[in-house]
């Protein structure tokens, strides 16, 4: 069985690219991950999903282990199976869509105890359990179970809930046990505060993990904070390690994050503006929805190689989400993931032939010119 590895093949500046090596396949970084929250990437087939170019989905704990729960999908043979996607899946540890989603929370050393948002009935998380449901699930990247502060937060807070998940980061360790072709990751919490970084990259660091994730961003403090945050808190991480933050972005919040040394990306953004009509191409932001597209005869974007731009005008499009058809969800969501995947291949090229920074300027001076 090949075991998880990760190959470290080129670099531009800080960005990289490289190969994860898992028994399920491998993964292409800079990586894009769309979310499959319920053990769907919603509107879209698997296979669909991986015509995009994506190698490797996100699942989350907190939804599963609700509906249809860790333990049914463990009986009908794990998640993969379940959903019908055969390449590797990381999954979210659960604690912070805990404190985002569930009603009534209680947070200890333990763990935490919550109300589930779906129906209210009480359950209970901490890192020996959320470990065991993402074996369940049969996860190949194991997150660690960590919490979080929304910022802007005291330094106080930033510091103690950083130390808790580091303790939780120690027990995920234990807990996770030897699992081969399976990894486990850390993940940085320390809010912006770069000397919190510092002593919780040491703390993962000490322990070891497979991969390390920056987390705790993307939480209220604007591109220009988390950027800040990102000119440090990636080399802070073991070189020779994936890195992945979680939960962003925008396409420039992508693209800015892997000019500072980021590998590994998730984020619902494609997939959930597909559904509301708002569509990302090269030139910016258009929203479907909008009444000057319902005569338009061109595609979304002309250069554009997914079903939606090749097969379709921007009046279908137009007139398929005013009519709330369901074929817009699929068409949207297409483009935007295919979209995001279109970046990360672009990106991928420019750092192994050493031209990322001139791709950048490109890739920001196409979208800032654009009447789309
Ligand atoms: N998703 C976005 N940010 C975070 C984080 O800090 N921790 C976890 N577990 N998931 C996240
Ligand atoms: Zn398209």
């Amino acid at each position: 069985m090949t075991s998880f590895s990760f190959d470290l093949q080129a670099t531009d500046g800080r960005a990289r690219t490289g190969v994860i090596s898992t028994p399920r396949g491998d993964i292409r970084t800079p990586a894009f991950m769309p979310v499959g929250t319920a053990a769907t990437v919603k509107a879209m087939m698997p296979e669909s999903v991986r015509a995009t170019g994506a190698d490797i989905l996100l699942g989350n704990t907190y939804h599963l282990m609700l509906r249809p729960t860790a333990e049914r999908i463990d009986r009908l043979g794990g998640l993969h199976k379940f959903m019908n996607w055969d390449r590797p899946i990381l999954t979210d540890s659960g604690g912070f869509q805990v404190m985002s989603l569930a009603g009534l929370r209680k947070l200890t050393e333990e763990g935490v105890t919550f109300k589930s948002h779906v129906d209210g009935s009480k359950h209970m998380l901490s890192p020996e359990r959320s470990m065991e449901i993402q074996r369940l699930l049969g996860s190949d990247i194991v997150m660690c179970f960590d919490e979080c502060p929304a910022l802007p937060a005291d330094r106080d807070r930033i510091a103690a809930s950083m130390e808790l998940s580091m303790r939780w980061a120690a027990r995920s360790r234990e807990a996770f046990g030897d699992r081969p072709g399976h990894a486990l990751f850390g993940i940085q919490q320390g809010g912006l505060e770069e000397d919190l970084r510092a002593q919780s990259a040491e703390a993962l660091r000490e322990i070891g993990f497979e991969g390390y994730a920056v987390g705790g961003l993307a939480v209220g403090e604007g591109q220009e904070a988390m950027f800040g945050c990102l000119d440090y808190a990636p080399e802070q991480l073991p070189q020779d390690k994936p890195r992945y933050l979680m939960g962003v972005g925008k396409p420039d919040d992508i693209v800015g994050a892997v000019a500072r040394g980021i590998d590994m990306m998730d984020c619902v953004l494609p997939s959930r503006s597909g559904r509301t009509g708002q569509v990302f191409t090269r030139l910016g932001v258009l929203n479907i929805k909008n009444a000057r597209h319902q005569d338009d005869p061109r595609p979304l974007d002309e250069e554009c190689t997914c079903p939606a731009c090749r097969n379709y005008s921007r009046a279908y499009l137009h007139h398929v989400f005013r009519t709330q058809e369901i074929i817009s969800s699929m068409l949207l969501t297409w483009h935007n993931l295919h979209y995001y995947q279109q970046i990360m291949d672009q990106m991928r090229h420019a750092i192994a032939e050493g031209r990322f920074e001139a791709w950048q300027t490109e890739f920001t001076q196409t979208r800032a010119q654009g009447d789309i």
